[in-house]
């Protein structure tokens, strides 16, 4: 039923966005993935390609308004349409947990950028095209951070997911008359880009252990947990269900 439906992923280089370029690519979608690294975005392509799919990908900064018009519109004058968009890119930027009064403006503003800007970018830029046709699945990537609070404290990570959470509501209202469903998933802990295997080693034995106690299905996430989730929100049965916020977490917080 996805079969040649055009999907755009971004943070398609690494961790959770290659698993859902792959996951998307699995049921026949056309993807297009972005990513800061021309390199990981190779593995990317190399990893679709062996399963025989089509990833096309593109460098590009989620921060740069004009870089999104710019990339809508090369999709567009190839494929006229657009089905799906994933707005993954987002992460701490190597950050790691200041007390408040020392938090710089600098970082707070790179983390807000990438995570709150770049989902808002993305979707001022497809919306026009996704109304033409009348037809779109919206899924924003945001964290267990934004919907309580961050283990590792990081002040403007929550504040970004928070944001994007409420970015996602607000445009499932102003979208869903014209055909077009947004959705925000919530991972929990996955070991998939350096910041969480740093937290994940700094834990320690007895930290390890706690945590995947506490979680119900007693096991960490994996990126294909999440990539099937935002899969299932991308096809077309789910067209009901809009502005919703799902964790994918293994129970961990219930809501
Ligand atoms: N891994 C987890 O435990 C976890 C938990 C909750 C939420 N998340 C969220 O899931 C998403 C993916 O996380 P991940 O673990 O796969 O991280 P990751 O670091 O492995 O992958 C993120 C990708 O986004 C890219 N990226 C970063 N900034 C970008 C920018 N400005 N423009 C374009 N691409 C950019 C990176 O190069 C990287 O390839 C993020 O939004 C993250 O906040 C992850």
């Amino acid at each position: 039923m996805m079969q040649n439906q055009v999907a755009l992923v971004t943070g398609a280089g690494h961790g959770l966005g290659q698993a859902i370029a792959l996951a998307l690519a699995e049921v026949g979608c056309r993807v297009f993935g972005g990513d800061l690294s021309w390199d990981e975005l190779q593995s990317t392509k190399d990893l679709v390609e062996r399963r025989k799919g089509f990833f096309q990908p593109a460098v590009f900064d989620v921060c740069d308004a004009q870089a999104w018009n710019q990339w809508i519109e090369t999709i567009k004058s190839r494929e006229s349409r657009l089905e799906i968009l994933v707005n993954n890119a987002g992460g701490v930027a190597g950050q790691t947990h200041q007390d408040v009064e020392f938090v710089d403006d600098r970082l707070w503003d790179k983390v807000i950028k990438i995570n709150l800007y770049g989902a808002f970018y993305g979707i001022r830029a497809v919306a026009p095209l996704m109304k033409t046709q009348h037809y779109g699945r919206i899924i924003n990537i945001s964290s267990g951070a934004g919907r309580s609070h961050s283990l590792t404290g990081i002040q403007a990570y929550t504040s970004a997911k928070a944001g994007q959470i409420g970015l996602t509501r607000q445009m499932a209202a102003e979208l869903g008359p014209f055909g077009i469903t947004v959705n925000n998933v919530a991972p929990g802990f996955v070991r998939s880009n350096p910041a969480t295997e740093k937290q994940w080693e700094a834990m320690g034995e007895e930290g390890q252990r706690k945590l995947v106690e506490s979680i119900p299905v007693r096991r960490l996430g994996t990126p294909m947990d999440i990539a099937h989730m935002v899969r299932f929100l991308a096809s077309p049965e789910t067209g009901y269900v809009t502005g919703q916020v799902i964790s994918v977490d293994g129970g961990h917080s219930m809501f």
